[in-house]
């Protein structure tokens, strides 16, 4: 047995990775004074960038005054003033703000919501939920058993709900077939989605659940044209609510606030996190249309749902001013921007690559996808491990980006996935590609390509 480096459970049991000990906008600097550029803000969360002086200035004014008081006695400034500043202006008739810790709590209560309002409509046949496969929602059972990544659920299949069925992704680089129009694929998608419901019984489906953008299961995957439109339509007609789940690609990441602005629609109920604090403090919301709330309030009263640190006054302090700052340094412009000169760069260096297979994204958030052969987007053989191979290259390079596997199905294909702070100045960009770049070819060069 092994004398133990850290009694820190890290995420590899075997290796210990290096302290980060400071960080100033798009940089980590490491315990040996290394400098990483954070490329993708870890998982998509550090939309300001590290040490923001506002941020923690507004921290430290909180800490001064209150940093706890438990929702079952008390309310919060931080968490009424950032609930109206969120759904007080109702964007897509979002009216209240639940704050929980993070991602997978944010979908933990929103399934749960969805699921009461039924009962509280005497609709209570409705338990059941469609989501897509080659999606994540977040690693706690109820979230993981709406994800559709396989090789996330595997070990804990025997433990997930089949209150979830899982359809098609709206994954157009492998889904759509070469003999279809975009068009074409949207009305499949549809039709498979309708056959989901009349098998399951209309009357049975609580939800529909999707990331607008599919974050890291398969790579900053947009839609295409008219689908969500679609499954709104389809939602509707059958009574079922329409969950969005944007901890990844939402709070401006896209390029809008929320990605569903860019779909002509908008959800009953939405999970966001990440770049709501922007990883200053663990925070996650669940925001929900008056018809779902006023539908409880004038029922039981309350959501039969809970943790201990509901709307913490820290963390909802520190998303208040992050929300602020986007807003008023009109970041969001900022994202539409970098986000035009990252794809733009992306595509200069990758876009005749050999092993590239596809770059895409929106805004801020952009991923390539490698693939052995690019007529017939065969992936690599994933015992080769590609895109942890990029991780180390592009570590040891001083980047930090956000490879994954099993791209096509949760178990074969590879991409790298980035997600700069909406702060990254235009050399920050440039620099970002080119270390990409030399990592790619490197970790390839060391598989024999
Ligand atoms: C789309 C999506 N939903 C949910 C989650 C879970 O969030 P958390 O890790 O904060 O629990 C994630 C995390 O990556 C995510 O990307």
């Amino acid at each position: 047995m092994s004398t133990p480096t850290s009694r820190v459970m890290h995420r590899n049991f075997r290796e210990t990775p290096p302290k980060a000990i400071g960080g100033e906008g798009v940089w980590l600097i490491a315990e040996d004074g290394r400098r990483v550029l954070d490329s993708s803000g870890g998982a998509a969360v550090s939309c300001l960038g590290h040490q923001h002086p506002r941020v923690i200035e507004a921290m430290a004014r909180q800490a001064s005054k209150l940093a706890y008081a438990h929702t079952a006695f008390f309310s919060s400034e931080p968490a009424e003033e950032l609930a109206e500043r969120l759904v007080g202006h109702e964007p897509g008739g979002l009216a209240y703000a639940y704050f929980v810790s993070g991602g997978s709590e944010a979908v933990e209560a929103s399934i749960k919501i969805a699921r009461q309002y039924f009962i509280e409509r005497g609709e209570t046949k409705r338990q059941r939920f469609i989501a897509r496969r080659q999606s994540y929602h977040g690693n706690t059972l109820g979230a993981l058993a709406a994800g559709g990544n396989a090789w996330r659920r595997e070990p804990y299949a025997p433990l997930l709900s089949d209150a979830f069925s899982h359809v098609t992704p709206a994954f157009a680089y492998h889904e759509k077939r070469d003999d279809e129009t975009e068009s074409d694929f949207v009305a499949r998608l549809a039709a498979e989605l309708e056959a989901e419901f009349q098998r399951l019984g209309p009357d049975t489906v609580a939800a529909f659940i999707a990331e607008p953008v599919v974050g890291a299961t398969a790579g900053c995957v947009p839609a295409p044209e008219g689908y969500f439109r679609a499954v709104r339509e389809i939602c509707n007609r059958h009574g079922a609510l329409l969950i969005l789940d944007e901890v990844m690609c939402g709070m401006g990441r896209t390029g809008t606030l929320h990605a569903w602005e860019q779909e002509g629609i908008a959800p009953d109920i939405q999970a966001i996190a990440k770049g709501l604090g922007g990883g200053y403090q663990p925070i996650g919301a669940m925001l929900a249309t008056s018809r779902i709330v006023d539908t409880i309030r004038e029922g039981s009263g309350s959501f039969l749902h809970g943790h201990t640190y509901l709307g913490h006054a820290m963390a909802c302090a520190a998303a208040l001013e992050v929300q602020k700052i986007i807003s008023e340094e009109h970041l969001l412009d900022q994202v539409k921007q970098r986000g035009a000169r990252l794809e733009r760069r992306l595509t200069e260096r990758f876009g005749n690559h050999r092993h590239v297979g596809d770059i895409r994204g929106r805004g801020l958030f952009q991923a390539i996808e490698l693939v052995a052969d690019r007529a017939t987007k065969a992936p690599f053989d994933p015992k080769l491990k590609l895109n942890a191979r990029i991780k180390a290259k592009a570590f040891a390079l001083g980047l930090a980006c956000y490879p994954a596997g099993g791209t096509v199905d949760g178990r074969s294909g590879d991409h790298v996935m980035l997600a700069p702070p909406y702060i990254a100045s235009e050399d920050e960009i440039d620099m970002i590609v080119d270390r990409l770049g030399q990592a790619v070819d490197e970790a390839l060069k060391s598989v024999g390509h």
